[in-house]
C-alpha cells in the first residue's frame, strides 16, 4: 500500500532527512586515508545519537552496524570494520538512514578518497548524474518508470551497467515501504507518483557487469566481476506545486 504523507508527517520527515544529510556533511569532513569504516560507523552513530535519533540499519534484520560503507566493487550493505582502512583510490559508499520523531530519512553518496582514477571518477559523476536527471522527472502525474528509464539510459549511454537485485522505496515510518522504485524501466509505465508520496531513489552503477553476489556474511553485496560500483540516494517529496518535487536529503 502506497500512503500519501499529511502535513503533519511531511514536517517530521523533513526533519529527519536534513538530520540523514547532515550526517554524510559531517562524516565527509572526516575522510582521510587511513582512517577504518569501523571509525567512519562510529563517528555516525554518535553524531545521529547526538541528535536525539536512531541509526536505522543498527539491528534492522539483524544488521550489526549503524551505517553500511560499502568500497570499491561493494555495491551495498557493506558491513564497516576495523579491517577496512581507506587507501588513495578508493571509493567509498555512506549510506545514512536516520531515525528521528519515528520517520526515516535514507541518503547516501560516494566519496572519493584521494586521487582517483579518470575512469573510476567518472564513473561516480555519471552515477550521481543519473540521480539528479532523475529527480528532475518526479513530479504528480509521472511514472516510476520514467525514473527508471532515465538512469538505465544515462548508464548505458557511457557503458556502464545497472544493479536489478535493489532498489528505492517508499520511505516514512517504516524504512522499507512500497512501491519499490526499480533503477531501470519503460518511460510511461508503473505507479503513477501523487503529491504527499515520499520515496528513495538510489541507483547502483557499474563499471563491468551487472551482477552481484552477497558474500557469507549474509549483507555485503558485491559485482560478481569485481568491478567498481558507485551510488547516491536521495529521499524525495512529491509536491503539488513548483517543481512538482522536494529532495528532502539536500
Ligand atoms: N540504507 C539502505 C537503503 O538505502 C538499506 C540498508 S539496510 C541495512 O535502503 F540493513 F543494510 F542497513
Ligand atoms: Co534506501
Ligand atoms: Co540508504
Amino acid at each position: 500500500m502506497i500512503t500519501i504523507k499529511s502535513n503533519r508527517e511531511i514536517e517530521l520527515m523533513r526533519e529527519t532527512c536534513k538530520l540523514a544529510a547532515d550526517t554524510l556533511r559531517f562524516i565527509e569532513k572526516k575522510l582521510e586515508i587511513g582512517m577504518s569504516t569501523e571509525e567512519v560507523n562510529t563517528l555516525c552513530h554518535n553524531y545521529i545519537i547526538e541528535h536525539n535519533a536512531i541509526p536505522a540499519p543498527l539491528n534492522y534484520h539483524g544488521f550489526p552496524k549503524s551505517v553500511c560503507t560499502s568500497l570499491n566493487e561493494v555495491i551495498c550493505h557493506g558491513i564497516p570494520s576495523e579491517a577496512d582502512k581507506l587507501k588513495n583510490g578508493d571509493i567509498l559508499n555512506i549510506d545514512v538512514t536516520t531515525i528521528l520523531n519515528h520517520y526515516h530519512g535514507d541518503t547516501n553518496r560516494t566519496f572519493m578518497i584521494g586521487e582517483v582514477s579518470s575512469e573510476i571518477k567518472k564513473l561516480v559523476e555519471i552515477t550521481k548524474l543519473s540521480l539528479d536527471e532523475s529527480i528532475k522527472l518526479v513530479k504528480p502525474g509521472a511514472r516510476l518508470g520514467d525514473i527508471g528509464a532515465c538512469i538505465q539510459e544515462i548508464a548505458h549511454d557511457h557503458g556502464y551497467s545497472v544493479v536489478r537485485e535493489y532498489c528505492g522505496h517508499g520511505i516514512g515510518r517504516e524504512f522499507h515501504e512500497d512501491p519499490q522504485v526499480l533503477h531501470y524501466g519503460k518511460k510511461g509505465t508503473g505507479v503513477e507518483l501523487r503529491a504527499g508520496m515520499t520515496f528513495t531513489i538510489e541507483p547502483m552503477i557499474n563499471l563491468g557487469k551487472r551482477h552481484s553476489k552477497v558474500l557469507d556474511d549474509g549483507w555485503t553485496v558485491i559485482t560478481q566481476d569485481k568491478s567498481p560500483s558507485a551510488q547516491f540516494e536521495h529521499t524525495i517529496l512529491v509536491t503539488q506545486d513548483g517543481l512538482g518535487h522536494e529532495i528532502l536529503t539536500l
